[in-house]
């Protein structure tokens, strides 16, 4: 069976304990790592609606809010509030011994093609 493979990437940051939400750069990726209600998430930084820096936002009900025009998105499934029809990356993440590492899925395109892996 062909399954994307996740190249598992490591986070250079000193992980807080508390809820906090901040950009990141992962190689040269800007994403948004957040932790709310004591979970970790990991999700774009740029708000798909107008290109708002989520890392400004601030989370309401499992939801990160765009502090530009107040979308919300859902931190599980990245999916858009109602009536908005859009969605956020999200990122898997995995706390390992040496630190955070998140996951990048590589299509079979870039697998087979691709020269810049992230
Ligand atoms: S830019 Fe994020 S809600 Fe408009």
């Amino acid at each position: 069976m062909l399954t994307n493979q996740i190249n598992w990437i490591k986070v250079e940051i000193e992980v807080p304990v508390h809820d906090f939400i901040q950009q990141v750069k992962v190689r040269a990726k800007k994403l948004c790592l957040i932790r709310n209600q004591g979970k970790l998430y990991m999700v774009q930084n740029t708000c798909p609606h107008a290109g708002g820096i989520l890392s400004g936002g601030w989370c309401e009900k499992g939801n990160i809010v765009c502090p530009i025009h107040r979308y919300e998105y859902d931190l599980d499934s990245g999916r858009g509030a109602e009536g908005q029809g859009d969605y956020i990356k999200i990122y898997p993440l995995e706390m390992r011994d040496d630190g955070l590492y998140v996951g990048f899925r590589e299509s079979l395109w870039e697998r087979f093609f691709g020269k810049n892996k992230v």
